[in-house]
């Protein structure tokens, strides 16, 4: 552990920079203090970019929408136009995951090295707690966003740090290298394309494959900074069902194996009204461990008991129905006016179990499996019929499902 704590080597960092965190109106106020009445017209841009209250579905809409929702640098260059406009932003959306961050870093500095790659830096205000943390490693800090960047030069600057270089360049075009620790904050989602696809009436074995081909570039370019024996730390948006497994797998696939249990750090994030459970990950590179042990890594702590579907949580209802079935013998889904799939209700026999079936109940929200006896197949498929009838008078368009 280091000498100082986390709050001490925080503190002074924020109070060079006024970071405080600061609501709508504070936001506006400071804006206006700073930027005269340019100010308003700054606050009223950023709400165009990331409206107050707006939920985590809103967003991905709105990003969706977008020409190339995934590629955010318009808005960081946009915050970061100068210091006192990128502090008065970071303190406004920034300032719990900052202290959040900080924390678990602070927590995990076992495994921060002497040559350390940061991803995605930002403005550089975590990026100077590294430093700080670590006065005898070096730091090499990259960002996309050349205002963010410019930024980070100032806080440099500012806090004289010696112990960083910050670039401005996208993470695939920097030259290849071997790093003891490469970190990475929230910028997984960003390289990720789409943020969200409704994959959840899909087969398991699919909906993994999707999800990996979603992640393979943007980690396959990550992995081959880590050297040897090194460790990549990250706090991630990932969803700790498929999407998670997924992640792990192609990080696998680069050398990198989970060093601890994935954890969970909670930030509220101002725009968002509930705070957001990041993934949080230690990985270190040693020879490549096999898919299966990362299932097993995933699934252990995951899954629930494996004789009895009622205790079962969706992703390994999913799972085990893509095990066991051997066919699908009746079934409909049902789609929303505007085509999106909204549930399912299906049966299936068993391999190697003919006396029994699967009854499948999927919505947007749940998903069941029940072991039935073939005595009970009739009722289940009144009850199938007695469903279709109430989901195609709530509005909704119904497909039959055939094997
Ligand atoms: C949500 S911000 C997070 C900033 C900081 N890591 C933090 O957690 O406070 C994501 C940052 O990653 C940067 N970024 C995303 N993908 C990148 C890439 N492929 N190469 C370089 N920077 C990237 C963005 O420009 C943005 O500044």
């Amino acid at each position: 552990m280091g000498k100082k704590n986390k709050g001490a080597i925080m503190g002074p960092i924020l109070a060079e920079f006024g970071i405080k965190k600061i609501d709508d109106r504070q936001l506006l106020a400071g804006l206006e203090k700073k930027f005269g009445s340019e100010g308003r017209r700054i606050y009223q841009q950023f709400d165009e970019f990331s409206p107050a209250g707006i939920t985590e579905e809103e967003l991905e809409q709105r990003l969706k929408a977008k020409d190339d929702p995934f590629n955010q640098t318009e808005l960081y260059d946009f915050e970061n136009t100068s210091l006192e406009a990128g502090m008065l932003f970071t303190a406004y959306a920034d300032a719990d995951v900052i202290s959040s961050f900080s924390q678990w870093l602070y927590n995990n500095q076992s495994f921060l090295g002497k040559n350390i790659l940061e991803v995605g830096c930002g403005n550089g205000i975590l990026t100077a707690f590294l430093a700080r943390l670590c006065p005898q490693a070096h730091i090499t800090a990259v960002d996309r966003s050349a205002n963010s960047i410019a930024v980070a030069q100032q806080v440099k600057a500012r806090l004289k740090l010696e112990n960083v270089d910050f670039l401005a360049c996208d993470v695939k075009d920097l030259p290849a290298a071997a790093y003891d620790t490469v970190i990475s904050l929230r910028t997984l989602h960003e390289n990720t394309r789409p943020l969200w696809t409704p994959f959840r009436f899909l087969p398991f074995s699919q909906q993994l494959e999707l999800f990996r081909t979603l992640y393979h570039a943007h980690i396959s370019c990550l992995c081959p900074f880590v050297a040897e024996g090194g460790h990549l730390l990250a706090i991630e948006r990932v969803t700790p069902g498929i999407p998670l497994l997924a992640c792990l797998q192609e990080m696998n696939d680069g050398g990198l194996f989970p060093a601890s249990p994935v954890g969970e750090v909670h930030a509220r994030e101002t725009n968002l009204m509930e705070p957001t459970a990041f993934a949080s990950l230690v990985l270190t590179k040693s020879e490549t461990r096999s898919a299966e042990n990362v299932f097993c890594f995933w699934s252990g702590p995951l899954f629930g008991d494996p004789e009895d579907p009622r205790f079962w949580p969706e992703e390994q209802v999913d799972y085990e129905l893509e095990k066991m079935q051997e066919t699908l013998l009746a079934g409909y889904a049902s789609y929303t006016p505007e085509g999106m799939q909204c549930a399912q209700s299906s049966i299936h026999s068993i391999k190697n179990d003919p006396g029994h079936f699967l009854l499948l109940q999927a919505n947007l929200e749940t998903k069941r499996l029940g072991y039935f006896s073939n005595s009970r197949q009739s009722e289940v498929l009144s009850l199938l019929e007695h469903q279709k009838l109430r989901d195609r008078q709530s509005g909704c368009q119904i497909r039959d499902l055939h094997s």
